[in-house]
């Protein structure tokens, strides 16, 4: 008797224990809600659930129409665990954006949502119905658990981010001998840059949920090498909502949706987080950047030496950054450290090169092939994507090397004016690069997709599909401004002076030892009826100051 009530009391104490920790809760859900043929929504609910506890969900009402349901659950950074009646890991998926398929029987399924973090989390549950027509998603699934797998798997690094979900199979495929008679279509959206908090990351889940604000929302990312896998450049800091939708081949009303997934490509939980400049080499660079942009940019070719020394210094940096990252794998700091020690050896040559020889077209070259890097990165960061033609690595930067040359060449013609174009527009993009990482726009990556490219293996099948934000838009203005307004100047600065001041120590013997700088009356007809070929040579008559 005694021993009966102490066991008894046991097992109380027991189950109140487990009482405080975990507080499970349950749902029914009626699933006869109607839906139309582009937004298949049964239900699309908020629900709370605390730490450690477990939601359990079952159904009513189930429709006649339905022949089975995708089940999702969607968390903002906290990872949760989705099972139906027994959890074996076979049957259960783990993650932030999870989903799990139930054909409709005579008995649905129970699903269980674990909460298994220390915090207590804010759930999307959303079920979308589907008819007996429409193609499973994930329903061909060879690589992923469980069998049937309508989640996104998304990956990322500093460089990509890569999209993966199961083949889909057709209603009528019970096989899977022939899964191109489902499409499947891969999209995506931007989420505003830099805000990380849940709420704009629950209005984006539900944007790309059901196909009428899937097609509003999101932009189509191209098929590049792989049937079931997207690679897109990473833009950390970025929010990116990913869905798939699987149409059928023949009968486009028939399709369905796997469930969306996301990612900022960094993680905001983390310490350093999303800070894209984390070490001091860096964040000096950067703000030393906007001083030597706004240099060039005002007064590049007033300061004619300097601006051969950081044109050059900057060209080397590029170089060697990219040559060091092809052979070795160097963390940032580092491999910057090395950049700049040899872009610093890369102006003083070029520095030393216009002191001794001087020909201004070689001088200007490469300020002219800056700006066709520039412009070709420009053309490659806004291409679309998928231009099969343009994977090939060869044809890539034979084009890329082609629009260079070109933009450099139609500058050439025009050495002066060129020159104060390409500080203008060069020391612009400078002075917008740091303010760029400052604020957390996406310009930079005109340089680092291009960069990237050049140095990640396989991004040649990345997409770009930069987002273009407002923020982007201010910074584009501002690029734009700075560019107008420096060349205007430059120009008006520049008036009555000599389209080139002479190199200090001339080596080439025909040129003339005039100082820059002197004033005097001396208009562009003058300057350039002087002499300026070894044929035209000087005599004793020549004024020695023009
Ligand atoms: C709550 O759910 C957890 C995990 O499924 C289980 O271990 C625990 O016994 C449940 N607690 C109650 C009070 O039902
Ligand atoms: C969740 O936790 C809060 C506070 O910790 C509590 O007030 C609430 O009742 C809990 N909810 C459930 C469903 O147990
Ligand atoms: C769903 O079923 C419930 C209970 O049978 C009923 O009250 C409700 O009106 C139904 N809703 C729809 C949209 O048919
Ligand atoms: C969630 O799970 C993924 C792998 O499944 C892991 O990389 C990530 O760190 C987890 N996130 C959290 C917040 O635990
Ligand atoms: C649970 O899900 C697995 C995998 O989807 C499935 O094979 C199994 O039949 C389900 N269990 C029950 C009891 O429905
Ligand atoms: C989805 O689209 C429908 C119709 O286009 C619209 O009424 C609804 O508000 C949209 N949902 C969200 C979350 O934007
Ligand atoms: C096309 O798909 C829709 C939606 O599932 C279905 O109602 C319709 O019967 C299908 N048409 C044909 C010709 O199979
Ligand atoms: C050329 O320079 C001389 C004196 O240096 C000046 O008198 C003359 O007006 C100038 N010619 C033009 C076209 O500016």
């Amino acid at each position: 008797m005694f021993s009966n009530y102490y066991y008894s009391f046991a097992i109380l104490l027991v189950v109140s224990t487990i009482q405080v920790q975990t507080e499970n809760v349950t749902i029914t859900i009626p699933l006869n809600k109607t839906t139309d043929l582009l937004n298949k929504e049964l239900y699309g609910e908020y629900v709370n659930l605390n730490a450690s506890s477990t939601l359990q969900v079952g159904f009513t009402d189930v429709s006649k129409s339905l022949a089975f349901i995708i089940f999702q659950v969607h968390s903002h950074l906290y990872n949760i665990t989705l099972y139906n009646n027994t959890l074996t890991r076979s049957s259960s998926v783990y993650g932030t954006n999870i989903g799990i398929y139930s054909a409709v029987q005579s008995t649905l399924d129970k699903f269980f949502i674990y909460n298994q973090n220390m915090v207590n989390l804010k759930l999307f549950i959303s079920i979308h119905g589907y008819g007996d027509k429409d193609p499973i998603p994930g329903g061909c699934n060879m690589e992923f658990q469980p069998p049937i797998s309508p989640s996104m798997h998304m990956s990322y690094n500093n460089d990509y981010v890569l999209i993966e979900a199961a083949s889909a199979r057709d209603s009528a495929d019970l096989a899977c001998t022939s899964i191109n008679d489902v499409i499947v279509v891969f999209y995506l959206m931007y989420l505003p840059e830099r805000s990380f908090d849940s709420d704009t990351y629950f209005e984006g889940i539900q944007n790309m949920m059901s196909l009428d604000n899937i097609s509003e929302n999101g932009e189509i990312i191209p098929q590049t090498s792989w049937r079931m896998r997207r690679m897109l450049s990473a833009y950390p800091g970025t929010g990116a909502i990913y869905v798939a939708v699987a149409y059928n081949a023949l009968n486009h009303s028939a399709y369905s949706v796997y469930v969306p997934t996301y990612t900022y490509a960094c993680s905001p939980l983390d310490e350093s987080g999303c800070e894209l400049l984390d070490d001091v080499l860096s964040q000096f660079l950067c703000a030393s950047l906007l001083f030597f942009g706004l240099f060039i940019c005002y007064f590049g070719h007033r300061f004619f030496k300097t601006e051969m020394f950081l044109i050059g210094s900057i060209t080397g940096v590029v170089i060697t950054y990219i040559l060091i990252s092809l052979i070795s794998e160097l963390d940032r700091p580092a491999l910057l450290g090395a950049a700049i020690l040899s872009g610093l050896c890369f102006g003083a040559i070029w520095l030393l090169f216009w002191w001794f020889y001087g020909i201004p077209v070689f001088t200007v070259l490469l300020s002219t092939l800056n700006l066709g890097f520039l412009f070709a990165a420009l053309l490659y960061f806004g291409m679309p994507g998928g231009l099969s033609a343009l994977q090939t690595d060869f044809n890539f930067w034979t084009l890329f090397i082609l629009i260079m040359s070109l933009t450099s060449l139609i500058l050439l013609s025009m050495t002066f004016l060129s020159n104060i174009l390409c500080c203008a527009i060069l020391g612009a993009y400078a002075t917008v690069y740091p303010i760029d990482y400052y604020i957390g726009s996406n310009l930079k990556y005109i340089i680092i997709n291009t960069i990237r490219r050049a140095v990640v293996p396989k991004f040649n099948n990345a997409v770009l599909l930069p987002p273009f934000e407002w923020m982007d838009v201010i910074m584009t203005v501002t690029w734009l401004g700075l560019a107008i307004s420096g060349f205007l100047f430059q120009h008006y600065q520049n008036r009555g002076r000599p389209p080139f001041p002479p190199p200090p120590r001339s080596v080439r013997p025909s040129m003339p030892d005039i100082t820059y700088g002197t004033t005097g009356q001396r208009g562009y007809a003058n300057v350039t009826h002087r002499p300026t070929s070894a044929h035209e040579s000087y005599n004793e008559n020549t004024p020695l100051l023009l």
